[in-house]
């Protein structure tokens, strides 16, 4: 025990290894919070033979929330702390392309969150589907805003103001709708709402805060997400106008969120337990092979010499069932997050 340092709680802790948690399908499922997932954050805490602590962050490709909303509810459901210090949401990257764009259009989410996280973020002008559709309520012949969502929405004058990127922050509520606001602008006259494009290809940027086709929640089986809305709205273009639509994914699999979640730990570490010696390996805990899994051994079969190694670990508590093959395979699978966090630990011994 001589050789493990102490946080500046006097606590044991390690500087050789941490881990890296997905939400969906690890911790929490269908808003719930997977009961082993408890235990392990209490052996990370130090119940645990040594009694020592092991740093750890939060990477989820969900949103809708701003990070502090989230990580209460994380506390709340783990019963334990969590910190925006150590959160990344799909959409915490996308704070980085305030400074480009002036106005920008945000899709996604409940009533005004999804602006109100934009805004945090530091955009200046923020649109939403709903002020579009209140401003010309012929927009979206099917969808009629709610008293809340009209009460909330904001009036503008479409003729003039120019939407110059568009976010997808957080899973559609209608398809149907922000499909339909999303195609008007990738079709206008630079990304003047109510102009057609004569050639179709001087509308906006479109960004997606992730790419997960599927995810795991109540349901016994994965349900569609907004990869699978990306998808389509991809697929809907080519079939309006006859050409290819190129969007933006951030979230995992990218390797610019692994790079984000890097300086993260790197920050957490130094901050909260006083260390700043380099790690020697992160443990990826996910369940969606093709987000938690490749984003983890592509991250870590490109890093420089010298770097941490990123392991990943699958678990069969979200989307990855039991009798399926991966498609992108894990260095390890286990039952879930507990058994996850006692291997990483054993392996560490
Ligand atoms: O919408 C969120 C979902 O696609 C995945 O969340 O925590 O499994 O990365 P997570
Ligand atoms: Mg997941």
């Amino acid at each position: 025990l001589k050789a493990i340092p102490h946080d500046k709680t006097g606590r044991a802790i390690t500087d050789r290894y941490a881990f890296a948690f997905d939400i969906d399908g690890v911790l929490i499922r269908g808003g719930r919070v997977i009961p082993e997932a408890i235990e392990a954050m209490k052996v990370l805490n130090g119940e645990n033979e040594l009694g020592m602590k092991v740093p750890y962050i939060f990477v989820t490709n969900g949103g809708g929330k701003t990070e502090e909303e989230r990580c209460n509810d994380l506390s709340r459901q783990l019963e334990l702390q969590v910190s925006p210090g150590q959160f990344i949401c799909g959409h915490t990257p996308m704070r980085e392309m305030a400074e480009k764009y002036n106005t920008v259009l945000v899709v996604g989410g409940v009533g005004e969150k999804c602006r109100q996280v934009a805004e945090g973020y530091g955009f200046k002008d923020v649109v939403t589907p709903g002020d579009i559709i209140k401003t010309n309520k012929d927009t979206t012949p099917f969808r009629k805003l709610t008293d809340e969502e009209w009460a909330n929405s904001r009036v503008r004058d479409f003729n003039t103001l120019k939407i110059e990127a568009i976010f997808v922050f957080a899973d559609s509520r209608d398809w149907a709708g922000d499909q339909q606001i999303i195609l008007d602008l990738l079709m206008s006259k630079n990304g003047l709402i109510g102009t057609r494009s004569a050639t179709f290809d001087e509308g906006p940027p479109v960004y997606f805060s992730h790419n997960d086709i599927v995810w795991s929640t109540a349901h016994d089986h994965t349900r569609i997400g907004m990869g699978a809305l990306r998808a389509s709205l991809e697929a809907l273009y080519k079939a309006v106008t006859g050409k290819e639509l190129t969007t933006i994914a951030f979230g995992k699999p990218q390797r610019g969120t692994f790079e984000f979640a890097t300086r993260l730990l790197r920050q957490w570490r130094e901050e909260t337990h006083g260390i700043n010696k380099a790690l020697d390996t992160v443990y990826f805990v996910g369940d969606t092979p093709e987000s938690d899994i490749r984003g983890t051994n592509e991250f870590n079969d490109h890093a420089a010499s010298g770097s941490a190694e990123w392991f990943s670990i699958l678990v069969k508590t979200g989307v990855f069932q039991e009798g399926t093959i991966p498609r992108f395979p894990p260095k390890k699978i286990t039952a879930n997050v507990l058994e996850a966090v006692k291997f990483g630990m054993q392996r560490e011994l």
